[in-house]
């Protein structure tokens, strides 16, 4: 019997079905994934600050940046048709974003409303509102908000402060030494650009290292920033100048997660991901996998417009359960979802720690995971800052819930492909925040195409 994969639209949702042959899959072959959704939204702005042209090659047609394209469109920016081979922004040159006449929209993008509000409030004597989806106005602004205002930001928003919608009335910003409680990219990104319209040094220092996307873009744009790599510090010299570069964006190494894991779980199943970043902050998930003794090699290394890259390649492999926290969390904050579906599979039990983080993101990811893998018939539980997942389960179809969350949909979907009988995804439109593609890819995989 055939695998079946099924996207059934109930308006304004989506379920997903899945419902495995007995003898299961192997997933086979080579497949890419879409641009990376962080460097996407960075390459947008960017390239909407800079003078003069923004190429960018790989962007991540995910409904994320699509809302970062829209609101720099709406302050003036001219981005070309996002569907094309090169994508071409051209730059209003620091300072200069128009002040919309419309609310800014982020949609379900915590990037976009984050990194966005560094820029709206250091542009003097404009006035600002924005806002997101139901998920975005119920996750926490005050992490930025708190810089900004120490920088002399004018912000508004509901609850004291705290929740968008937002309104925003940009000032002329002075620098700051931000000692950010959280490692969190979106905070320090936020920073930096608030600090590139401020005279003189913005340093950002974090308690662990988060992704760097941005401090590598920054300097590729001409920014002077320096980084002290013992510190955990990042510092920009305002006010910069940057000017429009070309941007290849590689694939995004949380969407290649999806497949590490599929076919680490699948016996007999060997995939070739190619052209994948991986950016050592973002490489948590393939050490925390191979600490579970994945067989994932990297082949094929290089460096592209300033990020590194390679082809991934995994076979199935016998999983062992480990405890994973510290300084290796905010390295693979987006895929422990999808790690604690491998971890159901391996002999022994997995802890994972220190990523209260996951209970701000889309959704609860803590929450939302233990409760839906207990429903697939797992032994998953909640810790307060994790979950503890015991390994060698049975799993069993049943109707399970994304809670609107891309990862937990594509996570579930996973979990799925190891479950006896029919699994029912509600809400699995949410993956097409980040991965538009997923459900085609996974059922040319799962029809051996
Ligand atoms: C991102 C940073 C991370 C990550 C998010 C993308 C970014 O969020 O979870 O998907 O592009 O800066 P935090 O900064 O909140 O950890």
């Amino acid at each position: 019997m055939p695998a079946v994969i099924h996207l059934a639209t109930t308006p304004p949702h989506q379920t997903l079905t899945l419902h495995m042959p007995a003898e299961g899959i192997a997933l086979q072959g080579r497949i890419t994934v879409p641009g990376d959704k962080s460097i996407s939204h960075r390459s947008l702005m960017l390239g909407a600050i800079a003078t003069g042209e923004t190429r960018i090659q790989g962007l991540l047609l995910g409904e994320d940046p699509r809302s970062t394209a829209r609101c720099f469109e709406a302050m003036g920016v001219k981005v070309s048709d996002l569907e094309a081979d090169w994508v071409t922004v051209k730059g209003v040159g620091l300072g200069n974003l128009q002040e919309p006449t419309e609310v800014l929209d982020a949609g379900n993008s915590g990037t976009t409303l984050r990194l966005m509000l560094g820029l709206l409030a250091s542009h003097p004597d404009r006035f600002f509102t924005v806002t997101g989806d139901s998920s975005l106005r119920s996750r926490p602004m005050s992490r930025v908000i708190k810089p900004l205002s120490q920088m002399g930001a004018t912000i508004w928003g509901r609850q004291d402060n705290t929740l968008a919608p937002l309104a925003v009335r940009g000032q002329q910003l002075k620098p700051i030494h931000y000692h950010s409680p959280i490692a969190s990219a979106q905070v320090k990104s936020c920073v930096l650009l608030a600090g590139l319209l401020a005279e003189g040094a913005t340093t950002v220092t974090e308690p662990s290292l988060s992704r760097d996307h941005s401090e590598r873009m920054l300097r590729a744009f001409g920014a002077n920033l320096t980084i002290d790599p013992n510190t955990r510090s990042a510092t920009v010299y305002g006010p910069a100048q940057l000017t429009g570069q070309t941007v290849i964006v590689p694939g995004d190494i949380s969407s290649a997660a999806f497949w590490l894991v599929a076919a680490a779980i699948t016996p007999g199943s060997e995939l070739l991901i190619e052209n994948v970043g991986v950016n050592p902050t973002r490489t948590g998930i393939l050490e925390a996998l191979q600490a579970m003794e994945a067989d994932i090699t990297l082949e094929n290394e290089r460096l592209v417009t300033g990020e590194p890259v390679a082809d991934l390649r995994v076979r199935h492999s016998q999983l062992k359960g480990a405890s994973f926290g510290g300084d290796l969390i905010p390295r693979m904050i987006d895929e422990i979802p999808v790690l604690a579906v491998a971890a159901l599979f391996a002999q022994g039990k997995t802890v994972i720690t220190d990523a209260a983080e996951l209970r701000v993101k889309e959704s609860d990811r803590i929450t939302v995971m233990a409760q839906q893998l207990t429903a697939l018939g797992a032994q998953a539980s909640e810790l307060p800052d994790g979950l503890e997942i015991q390994g060698g389960a049975v799993l069993t179809g049943t109707e399970v819930d994304s809670y609107t969350d891309h990862r937990i949909a594509m996570s579930l979907a996973i979990a799925a492909l190891q479950a006896s009988g029919t699994t029912l995804i509600h809400r699995a439109e949410a993956a097409a925040v980040s991965y538009p593609e997923f459900i085609h890819t996974l059922d040319h995989l799962c029809q051996g195409r």
